[in-house]
């Protein structure tokens, strides 16, 4: 999958004085259907996780809290997305390599998973994952 196909999806917001509010419905603001959820938090300040491809899994990601990067690779170019704000969130299509970086302490990142966990859906080698561009 090429980065053209990435995108930043805005979420509904209700501004409200008592606290504001976004939801995410599957197939309506993204366009997978939601497998599997999960998020990584108490990750210490500065830190990176993630760098990986995955075959077939396609993901939503967004900061309920705090503020990361995720750096996309189509095995030709690479572009970085700051995520900082909880009513919006990058998709992310099948077949990119990508990494979350720059974790602020206290940041808490939601990642929803268009498959169910299964490592064998990951490429962990970045050389392997170039030849599969080619
Ligand atoms: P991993 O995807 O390797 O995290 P990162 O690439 O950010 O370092 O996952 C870390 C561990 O968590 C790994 O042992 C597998 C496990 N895991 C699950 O069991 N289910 C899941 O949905 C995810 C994302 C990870």
């Amino acid at each position: 999958m090429k980065l053209e196909n990435v995108k930043i999806i805005n979420l509904p917001k209700f501004l409200d004085r008592r606290g504001n509010l976004s939801f995410i419905e599957e197939l309506n603001h993204i366009p997978f259907k939601i497998e599997r959820s999960y998020w990584i938090y108490d990750v210490p300040g500065g830190e990176s996780r993630g760098g990986h491809a995955y075959k077939e899994n396609e993901e939503f990601i967004v900061a309920l809290s705090g503020a990361f990067d995720v750096v996309l690779d189509d095995g030709f170019k690479k572009e970085v997305f700051s995520l900082n704000r909880s009513y919006y969130g990058l998709y992310v299509p099948k077949g990119l390599w990508r990494s979350m970086e720059n974790f602020s302490t206290n940041s808490l990142a939601l990642v929803l998973s268009s498959t169910k966990y299964n490592p064998e859906d990951y490429i962990y080698d970045y050389e392997q994952f170039k030849k599969m561009k080619e």
